[in-house]
């Protein structure tokens, strides 16, 4: 790479895209003008423009489970929302009425029935889809949030988690919402019995009732679970989990930030939306980002891309692109059935700098692998501390450099003996010290962390998860995988309870039960 730099001084502006919201800055990944005809003449050849087309006009994408896959369409704004078929428009906007009038009646501190209490306290109680995207923008919008609640999100089955979460909490003054797209989700329900039993203890069956909000594409089955008919939301079945925020889903969120900015991280991402149908590939950022993406994974051999923010507010940001990127695009079969003989989703990992600089870029600097990198940073801070923003600026733009250009054994042994180090000495450390450099990375940055600018940047990586999908000719929207880990686990769970038999299995996993039981 310092090679295409040296070369090329005007590298930069010929790699800096903008978009809506986002600027982003692919210069120093291995490309050159070729690499780029050559990736978009692929995204060509796989007609992705058409599958843009029918992913943001509600096609059935979706051919396992034959359906669509239309998260495009809650981010449409109420003034568009006629675009849409009557039926998805009206469900849309009446659950947008719902969310409002809850959230109004949340932050003005209404009590949910005579006798009760306002509400201080919400817990959300779901998993994955249901859990990662709305923990992820809550965290992200800390500097928005209603001063009357505070939002919990309670995942694991494991009930430590939902105990530390209620010990400081008082039933009078906490509302659950159980956020669950299928209603069967062995965690969630676990954590909704618990904290049924939680709020009986304190409450009449009939007040407990009021303290608990469901949403769900499945609105019967919460009926029969006892919730209240308005404290329902839908979401429907062509809202795929993991996109599932923007549906009702992001009830968290909106009484976290107020439904007026719910709505301006909806208008960010439609935004993104609209850029992605429209801008020709090359300049199409989402575009962009998957085949710089790709091209390291199926030409480079790369395994892994690290998503690195500049930002503690998107902590949480790896942990949900985890979920959309691997349990959307871990596949081994084509949509035809036909095995995959190119590598498919890489590990997503990664956790805000400068926290990782101390963790794991030493490996990224002088390790072995090839890693691709995002640096995810803002120009401007919600913090006051502003000289703390330039040193973190500093750092994340330092890091990509270093990374790139390295500095080789001569350069090292050269600054050593600047230094007064004798030569020998300088000889034998310099290939310790020395730095290979060349490894890529891609700089997005917004203004400032906003719901619309969190709201483009979700989008943008949704997008680059389809545009991969797309071009490794692979269904993004199931996950048989997880349905089978679910099976196996409700099997094993009634034989830890001695209510079957594990005989028939592994003798690995029938040990480990016998081991279990034989220490309860
Ligand atoms: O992990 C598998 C999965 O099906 C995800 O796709 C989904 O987000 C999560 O489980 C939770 O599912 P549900 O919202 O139906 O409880």
């Amino acid at each position: 790479m310092r090679d295409l730099f040296t070369a090329g001084s005007k590298r930069f502006d010929q790699y800096f895209k903008k978009g809506p919201h986002l600027a982003i800055d692919f210069s120093k990944n291995h490309l050159t003008s070729d690499t780029i005809t050559l990736l978009t003449a692929l995204a060509e050849e796989s007609q992705l423009a058409d599958k843009i087309h029918a992913l943001t006009h509600g096609k059935k994408l979706n051919i396992t489970e034959n359906r669509a896959a239309f998260h495009t369409a809650l981010r449409i704004p109420a003034q568009k929302r006629d675009q849409l078929p009557k039926e998805i428009a009206d469900e849309i906007s009446a659950v947008h009425a719902q969310m409002q009038s809850l959230c109004d009646k949340i932050h003005r501190q209404t009590p949910l029935y005579p006798q009760g209490q306002a509400i201080t306290d919400i817990v959300n109680l779901g998993i994955g889809g249901s859990d990662l995207g709305p923990a992820m923008v809550a965290e992200a919008l800390t500097p928005y949030h209603k001063k009357q609640v505070r939002c919990h999100f309670v995942s694991n089955v494991d009930g430590n988690q939902l105990h530390n979460t209620l010990k400081n909490l008082k039933p009078e003054t906490t509302l659950f919402i159980i956020a669950s797209k299928s209603f069967t989700t062995q965690e969630t329900f676990a954590n909704a019995k618990s904290a049924r039993s939680w709020l009986e203890a304190s409450l009449s069956t009939e007040q407990t009732n009021h303290h608990f909000m469901c949403c769900t594409s499945k609105p019967e089955k919460a009926a029969e679970f006892g919730i209240l008919p308005d404290h329902i939301l839908p979401m429907w079945d062509w809202v795929g989990g993991r996109y599932s925020l923007w549906s009702s889903i992001g009830l968290p969120i909106a009484f976290a930030i107020g439904f007026d900015n719910f709505e301006k991280l909806l208008a960010g991402a439609h935004d993104m939306d609209e850029h992605f149908q429209s801008a020709p590939l090359s300049e199409n950022l989402p575009v962009m980002m998957g085949l710089v993406g790709l091209w390291y994974i199926n030409f480079w051999n790369t395994r892994s891309h690290a998503l690195l923010p500049y930002e503690q507010m998107l902590a949480l940001f790896p942990n949900h692109f985890q979920q959309v990127d691997m349990e959307s695009n871990g596949k081994h079969v084509q949509v035809t059935g036909e095995k995959v003989n190119w590598q498919t989703a890489p590990v997503i990992w990664g956790q805000p700098g400068t926290n990782g600089q101390h963790a794991y870029h030493q490996m990224l600097f002088q390790g072995t692998e090839l890693i691709p990198m995002d640096f995810i940073v803002g120009l401007r801070t919600h913090s006051p501390y502003q000289q703390q923003h330039q040193m973190l600026v500093a750092n994340c733009f330092a890091q990509t450099r270093g990374l790139m250009w390295g500095r080789n054994e001569d350069e090292v042994y050269q600054e050593m003996i600047g230094q007064g180090i004798n030569k020998d000495e300088a000889r034998r450390l310099a290939p310790h010290k020395a730095i290979s450099g060349n490894q890529p990375s891609t700089t997005i940055m917004y203004d400032k962390l906003t719901p619309e600018s969190l709201g483009a940047l979700i989008a943008l990586y949704e997008h680059k998860v389809f545009v991969q999908g797309i071009i490794w000719n692979i269904n993004s929207f199931d996950q048989y995988g997880v349905e089978l880990g679910k099976v196996i686990g409700q099997e094993v769970l009634s034989q830890l309870q001695g209510e079957s038999s594990s005989e028939g299995y592994d003798a690995s996993t029938q040990g480990l039960v016998n081991y279990f039981r034989n220490h309860q």
